[in-house]
């Protein structure tokens, strides 16, 4: 059951096995042919200091002249920009029958200046800018056919030092890990042996796990195979990939022609996994995660950014247009409702409660206050008594004493 359907509209799903071939198993088929039909776009960033060989590894990884070769006669120095600029090309490649829009957005001018603290402002609003204009495509009237310029994946090129990360790298990274695929890459990685690209590779991913920088990790298990785990698994070893680029190709020994660098005590070739990463990395981009890098821009980091925007923008989420649809949202309504209910019940009983206590209170203060007056007439009594009796006997005192003995004397007379 898919999770936007409702609990009621899940208990009336039946399953059901066919009896004979309906064709709803030539689905994919149509998919396949309607997205050929259609092309696809692939939108690529590469950001690294410059002549670390950013357009010769895109040159390689297509395998087309996408950048055209530098004419080292010509002085880049007649104009030199004072900030990062940021440049992209397109082409339409197709293989296959398979037709590819490709756009790679170039950073010349980052790392390239004395100060470089703000290297990457540009970089940073030229993917926001995207975003912005895929927010507002979406909100036009006619929304079909938006062409996406968003960034699907950023190469980053880590210069070959074999330390660790240089603060420039990390600050950059911090900057762009939450909008972009972030890839991060070892360049010219035929300057370091194995062993320093190891140590070195192992430097960098402590670096980004202390910086908790966000790099991109392939998609989730959940759906797929155990082949296809073991396939992810292998390449996302290999991050950051140590790649080297080559768009010339070579003799190697038996004669055959390869993509690589020559230098005097051997051949560094681009294509072979013992040699690179190169494979790995154009596995990844191209052959196997192109369409989850879309899926992660588009599902993900899209999304975040445009639920920001619209947020700081005052617009906020209809609450009911949730309940309806998420069952785990329906569930923590109920169990609220049925906690009100509860707290509603207490609250009577209490109030019961302190009623009939107070009733009983003012009962037993009334009884006090009876027996107290009852008592309070009694004393006035005793004392209305006792005072009678001390008057009598004040009286005898003085006077009947006289009328005593004369009584008696009378009576003794009589
Ligand atoms: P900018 O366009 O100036 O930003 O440079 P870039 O990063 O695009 O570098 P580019 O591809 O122009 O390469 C610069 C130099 O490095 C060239 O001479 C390339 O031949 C060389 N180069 C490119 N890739 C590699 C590599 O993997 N290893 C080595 N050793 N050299 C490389």
């Amino acid at each position: 059951a898919t999770p936007a359907l409702s609990a009621a509209d899940n208990k009336n799903i039946v399953r059901r096995k066919l009896t004979g071939y309906v064709g709803f198993a030539n689905l994919p088929n149509q998919w396949h042919r309607k997205s050929v039909r259609k092309g696809f776009n692939f939108n690529v960033m590469v950001v690294g200091e410059s002549g670390l060989g950013k357009s010769t590894l895109v040159n390689t990884l297509f395998n087309t002249a996408l950048y055209p070769p530098k004419d080292p006669k010509q002085p880049s120095l007649e104009i030199i920009p004072k900030t990062v600029a940021i440049e992209s090309t397109s082409a339409d490649i197709e293989e296959n029958g398979v037709r590819l829009r490709l756009t790679v957005v170039d950073t010349p001018g980052f790392g390239d200046f004395v100060n470089n603290d703000e290297s990457w402002r540009p970089i940073v609003d030229s993917i926001e800018s995207r975003f912005d204009s895929f927010l507002e495509a979406e909100n036009k009237v006619n929304r079909t056919n938006i062409a996406d310029t968003r960034i699907h994946a950023c190469v980053y090129f880590i210069q070959p030092t074999g330390h660790s990360l240089k603060p420039l790298d990390i600050e950059v990274m911090k900057r762009l890990h939450t909008k972009v695929n972030l890839i991060p890459v070892i360049a010219k990685a035929d300057t370091l042996t194995d062993e320093e690209v190891t140590a070195f590779k192992k430097r960098i991913l402590a670096d980004i796990n202390y910086h908790n920088i966000q790099i991109f990790e392939g998609p989730r298990y959940e759906l797929d195979d155990d082949e296809t785990i073991a396939e992810n698994q292998e390449i996302m070893s290999k991050v950051p990939f140590a790649v080297v680029g080559a768009n010339t190709e070579v003799q190697i020994g038996n004669g055959r022609k390869v993509r690589g660098r020559r230098y005097p005590w051997g051949i560094i070739e681009v294509d072979n996994e013992d040699h690179c990463d190169f494979v790995k990395l154009r596995q990844m981009l191209i052959r196997t995660h192109m369409e989850e890098l879309k899926e992660h821009t588009s599902n993900v980091l899209y999304e975040n950014y445009r639920s920001d925007k619209l947020t700081s923008l005052g617009v906020t989420q209809d609450p009911s247009v949730f309940k309806e649809v998420n069952p785990a949202v329906k569930q923590e309504e109920e169990r609220a409702l049925h906690e009100q209910k509860l707290a509603k019940m207490e609250a009577e009983m209490k109030m019961v409660f302190q009623q009939k206590v107070a009733e009983k209170e003012s009962k037993l203060r009334q009884s006090e206050e009876e027996l107290y007056a009852r008592h309070k007439e009694m004393k006035d009594q005793l004392e209305k008594q006792r005072l009678e009796l001390e008057e009598k006997k004040n009286r005898l005192e003085t006077g009947r004493p006289l009328e005593e003995k004369k009584g008696r004397k009378g009576f003794s007379l009589r």
